[in-house]
């Protein structure tokens, strides 16, 4: 959502933190700005509502200095304008904060503050921040932040230059990411490290209750309450080119087109062809313990949700342990009894989901043990599970998943085989899935290559008002993912059913102005799902399927390769994929970004 990013160096500060921004826009933002140490010592700010560009053309000639903090700011408290913009300073303008998070007690600090004479410029939760901070007595500007740290609830990222304090930057976080990024005499602090893999790859990223001071020379980590805590940097596996388009013309278009590398990726080092299994080294769970799970639950939210209902379907299959997914959301507050039984495992790709986040750590107090299933390396939930595996997707920069989603489901997979081979899934059938997902790669690209039929056809469909998707079992959640996917980039109204379910109520909506896209893998369901085509059929509807075989009733059918039947509802999605693409091209959406949407939704 918000991003942020900050530099103390030798560099002229002003590009660099505006190219940072830039690599922080795909997280969906309405305004951003910027504030550096002036030549004299003073701080400068500038802010602006809108992109990048407008900050860009805000910046006076002279704006020269060596520190700095820059914000993209998503509108959370009051509406997106310049003042609201980040940064936030007090009445002397001498601090400054950038803050990504919700302060949720923020009214009840304004009305104090306001009552002992404060004056707000804004209506944002941030700038309490900044005049606790300056109204604090602390002698150190760290002692200043923590101790304003201390009346607040709620969430936070911060960055916070002071005046009086030149020469550091002093971050601290709860609940939203912090990245110090280390370099040659320079550091940097970001929300995110694809706005710092392009200066350095060496990171720390912080825990909740750490603080830390950036000098341009050195850095040290301590906790909110001032102990010192130890921070040994690691190396970020991602390139700052896998951040760049690469002559695809959106980001969503590039990652679904990286999908077979990426299967490749996260299927490379883990197959033991000798036992017909996967070794997934960070599980932490032995034979003995795989074997006592007696329930399996899988939380996650959107894109994530969908891909754990597949592993969960995947779980069933080949391990034969009783499992489900669930919205970590809804999870969270009804209450759940927690078994000590049930192996609970986190989905996510940013791995920074507030509501997911908030319910592992639910888990946690409970004494639950939780896997994460994650793609972002060291990000908070892949911290704060007790193992797990990470999906090895690469940076997925477009606001909609999906490369992250496929390679989700194959983790799925791969730890279904784990838990299966340790179980009662036979020699034979391991060796048939694992032969199953080795064909996965090369039966991605051919579906790709299907492009310009599914260009054809989203523009045949593209003039819908509203979309059924169908699928049965297996089927189901792909097309709930589908619905998702459409609904997102193009904004057409799409709905997913069980097939099983049309009798029972969708039925009613059929007619020639209302398409269905019907999953129908060849399979033991695929009878029943050609009587569900003939139901819409005999009601004139539209019909688009998604199957290994060409469907008599449907007016089209995009063909898929056929795999192992658990494994097909890896590739049934990706055509959907493309169909989502080209639809919202078709209609001119803004495919990266679409509206009110942001990457890595951190807040509640
Ligand atoms: C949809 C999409 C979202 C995310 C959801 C969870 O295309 O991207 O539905 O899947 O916000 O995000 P992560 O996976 O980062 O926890």
């Amino acid at each position: 959502m918000c991003g942020i990013v900050g530099y103390i160096g030798k560099r002229d500060v002003a590009p660099l933190l505006l190219e940072g921004l830039q690599r922080l826009e795909y997280r969906g933002y309405d305004s951003a700005g910027i504030v550096i140490t002036g030549k004299s010592g003073e701080l400068r700010t500038v802010k602006a509502k809108g992109r990048v560009r407008e900050l860009e053309s805000r910046i006076p000639k002279r704006f020269a200095g060596t520190t700095g903090i820059a914000h993209t700011r998503w509108a959370t408290h009051g509406a997106p304008s310049d003042v609201n913009a980040h940064p936030h300073l007090d009445a002397e303008e001498k601090v400054a904060v950038v803050h990504n998070g919700i302060i949720d007690n923020a009214s009840e600090l304004r009305a104090r503050l306001s009552a002992e004479g404060t004056v707000f410029a804004s209506e944002t939760d941030t700038e309490v921040l900044a005049h606790l901070i300056a109204r604090s007595a602390a002698e150190t500007l760290e002692k200043k932040v923590s101790e304003a740290l201390r009346s607040v609830e709620g969430t936070y990222g911060i960055a916070v230059l002071h005046q009086d304090f030149p020469g550091r930057i002093v971050v601290a976080r709860n609940g939203s990411p912090v990245v110090l990024g280390i370099g040659e005499k320079e550091m940097f602090v970001a929300s995110d490290v694809a706005a710092l893999v392009a200066h350095t790859r060496q990171v720390v990223t912080l825990g909740d209750g750490e603080m830390a001071t950036l000098k341009a020379d050195d850095f040290r980590t301590y906790t909110t309450e001032g102990s010192q805590t130890t921070a040994t940097p690691t190396t970020v596996e991602w390139e700052a080119e896998s951040y760049d388009m690469g002559g695809h013309d959106t980001y969503m278009h590039k990652e679904i087109f990286e999908q077979a590398e990426a299967v490749d990726r996260v299927l490379r080092g883990r197959i033991d062809d000798r036992f017909a299994t996967v070794h997934l080294g960070g599980l932490n769970l032995d034979a003995r313990e795989a074997r006592s799970v007696r329930r399996i639950k899988i939380l996650g939210c959107g894109t994530s949700y969908h891909a754990g209902q597949i592993g969960a379907g995947l779980i069933e299959e080949l391990a034969r342990i009783p499992a489900d997914a669930e919205p970590a959301s809804e999870f969270r507050y009804r209450n759940p009894v927690v078994d000590p039984d049930t192996l609970y495992v986190a989905v996510s790709q940013s791995g920074e989901t507030y509501d997911v986040l908030a319910a592992v750590q639910e888990l946690k107090r409970k004494g639950a043990r939780v896997l994460g299933v994650v793609n972002v390396v060291g990000s908070a939930i892949a911290r704060e599970a007790d193992g797990g595996t990470y999906v090895h997707a690469g940076p997925e920069v477009c606001v909609v998943s999906t490369k992250c989603f496929t390679n989700t489901v194959v983790a799925f997979a791969l730890l279904a085989l784990h838990l299966g081979r340790v179980r009662d899934l036979s020699v034979t059938d391991g060796k048939r899935i694992i032969e199953g997902l080795r064909r996965l790669p090369a039966q991605i690209e051919e579906i790709l290559k299907t492009e310009p039929e599914i260009k054809q056809l989203a523009k045949a469909y593209a003039d819908a008002r509203s979309m059924l998707f169908i699928g049965r079992v297996r089927g189901y959640p792909v097309a709930r993912e589908a619905s998702l996917k459409l609904k997102e980039v193009s904004y057409i109204h799409a709905e997913a059913y069980p097939a099983s379910e049309l009798k029972h109520g969708p039925l009613a909506l059929i007619d020639p102005s209302m398409p269905t896209v019907a999953i129908i893998p060849d399979d033991d369901l695929l009878e029943k799902n050609r009587a569900a085509l003939e139901e819409i059929k005999a009601r004139s509807g539209r019909i688009l399927a998604v199957a290994h075989q060409e469907q008599e009733k449907a007016d089209h059918t995009i063909l898929v390769p056929k795999n192992e039947d658990e494994l097909d509802p890896i590739l049934m999605g990706i055509p959907l994929q493309l169909f989502a693409y080209h639809t919202a091209l078709a209609l001119g959406r803004d495919i990266d970004k679409p509206r009110n949407l942001a990457k890595s939704v951190t807040v509640e």
